[in-house]
């Protein structure tokens, strides 16, 4: 699928972009499909090709493309200028609106992204704690910085580049790494190893495909690193706003110390928060010692348009509808699936197809069937939906999807299963 014109693109990009793209996973073999429009559920190709989207721009358009009550108060934003590079009334509005959805959070500062999110909240840890190593789970992704980039899932384990050349040995000396729902492996690492600033984790982990915790784990993860006095860090870039408004900690009944948000909160504009413990929060620059700042942090028009989408999470009856047109989008394939030796599953408006069995961590995530993946990719979108190009991503259904969009998915998805 895509045509004649994103193939021409992509030939020209080669020449100008490392792998012709701005970031790896878009990088889809022979070429991705350049996008001309997208709005509600649909994104339009330049050859004219209309697609229905499940992946959303990986998962920060949870009520749509283009949806107009963002779009208003985007433009509305505009007219008042885009960036002032000095404090607004908007930062301390949406501030309260956070704390008052995610109780664990009692301060907190906007940043550009969810790698910056990270990497800042990481530096946090080590500076409010004074200990130098971190523990990551493997396959787990935290954006593209040094101290995250080993065992790294999402576009770095697509591409085949897990642990990222450049990254100094010295540095990842420092990055200790765990199975995801193994709490026997976290708990020795943690009693084995006494300079551990922090734990960081995808609640659910939505980069190595989709993996839910299992029964009690995330309660575990708590208790022991309380108990080992190890801060715990959820990165809820994905699920934060996602799997329910007050994200995986609200849904689990777990309170981590630090959060780490991004995505949905920009409402669609490039965006990250990281936030917890007032103490902790305090060590930040001024207040603190840690040091952390951007020209474009808190800027006037994400947060227009992240406040403007938050709010409407909250007003509106999304996650019902939501959690409604994806459990029936997997009730729908999941015979063909299962039948063929595959699996499905959901959790809120996140769901897989899984080429093999449902993982429960990143090296049974490595045993699916990617290459079937891309094929079946290929041949969806020759029907007209669009999945994320890896099976290594998640996929995701926003507000904007109707039970007809979700009766198509279904009707394709089925075919192409056969068809493989
Ligand atoms: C869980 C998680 N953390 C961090 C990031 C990095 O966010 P960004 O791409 O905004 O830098 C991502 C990106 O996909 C992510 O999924």
């Amino acid at each position: 699928m895509g045509g004649k014109k994103s193939e021409h693109l992509y030939d020209e990009a080669l020449n100008h972009l490392p792998g012709g793209v701005s970031s790896p996973v878009r990088a889809v073999k022979p070429f991705p499909f350049y996008t001309k429009r997208a709005e509600g559920s649909k994104i339009m190709d330049v050859d004219g090709n209309e697609y229905i989207d499940c992946c959303m721009a990986y998962g920060p358009l949870i009520l749509g493309h283009s949806t107009p009550e963002v779009k208003r108060a985007i433009i509305e934003q505009l007219e008042d200028g885009w960036l002032y590079g000095t404090p607004i009334e908007l930062e301390i509005e949406y501030a309260k609106l956070i704390k008052e959805i995610y109780p664990s959070i009692e301060m907190l500062r906007f940043v550009n992204s969810g790698s910056e999110a990270t990497m800042s909240a990481l530096r946090l840890a080590r500076g409010y704690t004074g200990r130098n190593r971190i523990v990551k789970i493997e396959g787990s992704f935290h954006g593209a910085h040094d101290a995250v980039l080993v065992k790294a899932g999402s576009g770095a384990t697509t591409h085949g580049v897990p642990n990222s050349a450049g990254v100094p040995e010295d540095f990842v000396r420092n990055t200790l790494q765990v199975p995801y729902n193994d709490i026997e492996a976290l708990s020795e690492l943690l009693e084995k190893n006494e300079d551990v600033a922090c734990v960081i984790l995808e609640p659910v982990m939505g980069n190595s495909s989709l993996i839910l915790p299992g029964e009690g784990y995330l309660r575990e993860v708590r208790k022991i690193t309380a108990e080992n006095d190890v801060l715990l860090i959820f990165d809820e870039i994905i699920t934060g706003f996602r799997v329910s408004i007050g994200g995986a900690q609200e849904l689990y009944g777990v309170k981590p110390d630090i959060t780490t948000l991004g995505k949905i909160a920009g409402g669609g504009l490039p965006c990250g928060i990281f936030g917890g413990r007032k103490e902790i929060m305090e060590q930040i620059a001024p207040s603190g010692a840690v040091y952390q700042a951007g020209t474009f942090s808190g800027n006037p028009l994400t947060l227009r348009a992240g406040y403007t989408t938050v709010k409407f999470l909250k007003k509106n009856p999304v996650y019902e509808y939501l959690e409604k047109i994806t459990s029936s989008l997997i009730e729908g394939i999941e015979d063909v699936a299962v039948s063929r030796g595959y699996s499905v599953q959901s959790l809120a408006s996140m769901f897989c197809l899984y080429f093999g069995k449902k993982p429960s961590n990143y090296q049974e995530a490595l045993e699916l069937d990617s290459g079937k993946f891309v094929e079946f990719f290929w041949k969806l979108l020759g029907k007209g939906v669009f999945f994320p190009p890896s099976q290594y991503e998640t996929c995701f259904l926003s507000y904007s999807h109707s039970e007809e969009d979700v009766e198509k998915i279904v009707e394709a998805v089925r075919e192409c299963l056969k068809e493989l």
